[in-house]
This record gives C-alpha cells, structure tokens and sequence, in this order.
C-alpha cells in the first residue's frame, strides 16, 4: 500500500465505521476514530467526555482543537508507526489542515482518502437500524444486517444498544452539519489528488474486497 495514512470520509451512516474495522484487519495498522474515543469519554465521565457530551447529543461537532488533541496524542503511540487509519478525522477544513501539518511533522507522507457515497434516504435508514454491541464493539443494523438472535450480540450474547445520537433530531443536524462542515474535504482532497471515490450503497463486504484491491496496488 502507498500510503501509510488511511482516511474514510462520508456522511453520517455512510459506513467509515464499518470499513475502516475491516481494513484495520487487513492492512494490520490501528483504526482511530475520534467517535468511537468521544463516546467512550462521556461513558467514563471523563472531563474531555463532560465538555463534548451536550455537542454530540444535538449531533453538532465538538470544537477542532479538542478532536485535534485526540488525534495528535492517540498517533503519537507505537502502534501508529507504520500507520493508521482515521474514521470520522477530519471533519473540518481546519481538522485537514492540522492533519496535513501533522503527518508531515511526523514524517508519515500523502493520505489516502477513501470517500463512501450513499444516498441520503439510505443514510437514514442505516442510523436508525444501526445496533452496536458494548462488549466487542460489533455493528449492526436491524435492516441490512440483523443479529441472528434478535438484539444480542451474535459474538457474545450481549443485548445490543442504539447510539444516544441515532433519534430523529439528532441525524438531522448530524447531516446538516456533514453538508456544511465536512463536504467541502472531497474538494480539498480531490484537488491534492488523494480522493479514491467508492461507491458505498453496496454490501459491506464487496465494498471492503473492492477497497483490499485497489488499495494494494496504489
Ligand atoms: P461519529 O461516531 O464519527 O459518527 P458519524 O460521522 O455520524 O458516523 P457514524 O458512526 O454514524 O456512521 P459511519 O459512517 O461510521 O457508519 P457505520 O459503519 O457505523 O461521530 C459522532 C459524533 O462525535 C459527531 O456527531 C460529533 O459530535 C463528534 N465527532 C466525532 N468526530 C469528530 C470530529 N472529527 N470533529 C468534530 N466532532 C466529531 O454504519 C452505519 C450503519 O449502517 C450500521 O448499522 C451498519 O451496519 C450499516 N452499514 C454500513 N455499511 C453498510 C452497507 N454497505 N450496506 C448496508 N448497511 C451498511
Ligand atoms: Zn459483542
């Protein structure tokens, strides 16, 4: 693979979460999202959690710097020394910026940036079946992709939860703050010539075969 640094970007519900668990398995290098860190903050009652819960809740983004701190100092262990890859990093054309700061400063090279486009009607069914296990972290969706029991856990049983951001209110200032904040990056990268287009409304794991591929040899 050419790049050291994987970036997935997309709408809410576009599948970041899913594929970059995928290709952390297959390129061997840790995933990063700052989501997943944010949520996990507000469960432990971390100050970073205290300061970031309300935002998350109204599906409004947390300020730049703080999601910056983040990333610089989940990077900066070993693990992320032969690279990472970033679900839902950046968001903001500032958050690119600091990125673009970061990775040289660190030596890491060019991105790549994988874009999943789903349509919006798509992107709303995704987040309300979505379903993720608090144990093991598996995702699932009640529509697409349902538990063989209903609402445990295929993997250990656990009863299946739904994201406190995943209720009507919520997704729809999610996908507004997604058109205004974070759209304009497939621009940002497509002019640095680091945008890989995908086709995300396809099965999960066509698209992470697909992605395998091509990512192989670029
Ligand atoms: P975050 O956790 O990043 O949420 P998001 O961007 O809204 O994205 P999602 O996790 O909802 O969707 P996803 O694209 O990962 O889809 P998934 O694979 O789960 O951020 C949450 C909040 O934290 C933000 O609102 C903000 O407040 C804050 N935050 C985080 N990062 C920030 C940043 N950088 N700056 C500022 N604030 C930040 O899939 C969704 C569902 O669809 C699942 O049920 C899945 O099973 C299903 N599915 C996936 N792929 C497919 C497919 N191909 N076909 C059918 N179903 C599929
Ligand atoms: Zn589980």
């Amino acid at each position: 693979m050419r790049a050291q640094v994987l970036i997935f970007l997309g709408a809410p519900g576009a599948g970041k979460g899913t594929q970059a668990t995928e290709a952390s398995k297959e390129f061997g290098i840790p995933q990063i999202s700052t989501g997943e860190i944010l949520r996990e903050a507000v469960a432990r009652r971390m100050p970073l959690g205290l300061a970031a819960k309300a935002k998350m809740e109204q599906g409004e983004l947390v300020p730049d710097e703080v999601v910056c701190g983040i990333v610089e100092d989940r990077v900066s262990r070993t693990d992320c020394r032969n690279g990472f890859i970033l679900d839902g990093f950046p968001r903001t054309v500032a958050q690119a910026v600091f990125l673009d700061d970061m990775l040289e400063r660190r030596g890491l090279g060019k991105p790549l940036v994988v874009n999943l486009q789903v349509e919006s009607d798509v992107l709303l069914k995704r987040l309300t079946g979505r379903r993720t296990c608090p144990v093991c972290g598996k995702i699932y969706n009640i529509y697409f992709s349902p538990p063989r029991q209903d609402e445990l856990c295929d993997v250990d049983g656990t009863p299946l939860q739904s994201r406190a951001d995943d209720n009507e209110g919520s997704i729809r200032r999610r996908l507004e703050a997604y058109e205004r904040q974070t759209r304009p990056l497939i621009d940002y990268y497509r002019e640095r010539t680091l945008l890989h287009e995908t086709d995300g409304n396809r099965e999960p794991p066509v698209i992470a075969r697909d992605l395998a591929g091509e990512l192989r040899y670029s």
